[in-house]
């Protein structure tokens, strides 16, 4: 078998399936409120698709898959998906983004089904401003969350996108609720992806200063997390609880990038920061051999530029962060 590395000699075993680019909550840096121009049903890849693609990458030394949208869990029985992906013969590690609002009715299937990580997004603490970033109701995502852990799922990550004037008075609160229940944090810059993306960038807040005010507060010595991902982590002493910076702007990680993502309709991005793109859907539904699909797997990655040029090009990317997942 051979892998797959792209032209800058990176090894690309990491692939971001989005079952849907539909969402239960808006949030403002990722789509639009009354966004309408969603992927029609019949262009969806179905889960037998998926799974066919899904098994050409693992064939090709993909080791891990990672669910996301959208948001995953509107699309329906999303388990069920969740559990012909974990049976792959060699995919190690099945994971989730959700924003959770679903999670209290599916986290013991989930995990059932093979779903060993899951991320969540959370924002805020407080009701009203976790209403005004999203215009959902916390207290599901709050839920859901304690469904994940009662249902033993580990790690269970919070990702917080910091802003400005908006949440980022919150991050000593957001440290000690994922101290008191064994959480992972990760926090992240605000990306100009589409003009929601673009316009939350007026709230950027460099990572680095929410650091060292955190230093401020709790002891923090130099940390890690197994999955080879982008963040930076650092624990706080005395307990379990790793701390991660997601710095695409302020210190971009672009050189281990080991990542492809494929949209609900069967389009491969080959950088969250870039529009390169190989489209694979016209190809299942043609009826490709499987050698046929893994030479036009390894003809995409070809395609994958060298960086992000969110800095020097922030206009670049169109599409929402719901199509591909982030
Ligand atoms: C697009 S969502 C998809 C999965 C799921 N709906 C969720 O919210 O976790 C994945 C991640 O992208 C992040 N995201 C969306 N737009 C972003 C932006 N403009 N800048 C930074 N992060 C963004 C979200 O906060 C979330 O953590
Ligand atoms: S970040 Fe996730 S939860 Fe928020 S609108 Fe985008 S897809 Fe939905």
């Amino acid at each position: 078998m051979s892998m797959l590395v792209d032209p800058f000699q990176r090894r690309i075993e990491y692939v971001r399936i989005s079952v849907t680019d539909r969402c239960d909550l808006r949030c403002f840096y990722c789509m639009p409120e009354g966004f309408r121009g969603f992927e029609e049903p019949e262009d969806w890849l179905t889960h037998d698709e998926i799974e066919r693609v899904a098994r050409a990458f693992t064939s090709m030394g993909v080791r891990r898959i990672r669910l996301t949208g959208g948001e995953p869990l509107v699309r329906k029985n999303l388990t069920g998906l969740a559990a012909r992906l974990a049976a792959l013969p060699d995919l190690e590690d099945l994971s989730l983004s959700t924003n959770a609002t679903r999670l209290a009715r599916h986290a013991s299937e989930l995990r059932q089904a093979g779903v060993s990580r899951i991320n969540v997004s959370l924002d805020s603490l407080r009701p009203e401003v976790f209403q005004r970033i999203t215009k959902g109701k916390l207290e599901k995502v709050l839920a859901g969350l304690m469904a994940a852990k009662e249902a033993g799922i580990t790690p269970v990550k919070i990702n917080m996108v910091v802003m400005k004037g908006v949440n980022d008075d919150e991050v000593e609160s957001m440290v000690e609720f994922c101290l008191e229940h064994g959480f992972t944090l990760r926090f992240i810059e605000t990306m100009p992806v589409g003009d929601t993306g673009r316009n939350a960038t007026d709230y950027y807040v460099d990572l680095g200063e929410v650091r060292q005010r955190l230093a401020r507060h709790f002891d923090l010595i130099p940390g890690a997390m197994p999955g080879g991902g982008p963040a930076r982590y650092v624990r706080v002493a005395g307990t379990e609880m790793n701390i991660g910076f997601i710095t695409p702007l302020s210190q971009h990680f672009c050189d281990t990038c080991n990542r492809v993502r494929l949209s609900v309709d069967g389009t491969l991005f080959l950088c969250l920061g870039q529009e390169d793109r190989f489209e694979l859907r016209p190809l299942l539904r043609d009826g490709i051999s499987d050698a046929g699909l893994e030479e036009a797997i390894r003809t995409a990655i070809s395609l994958k530029p060298e960086k992000h040029e969110f800095r020097e090009k922030p206009e670049q990317v169109v599409r929402f962060m719901s199509m591909t997942g982030g």
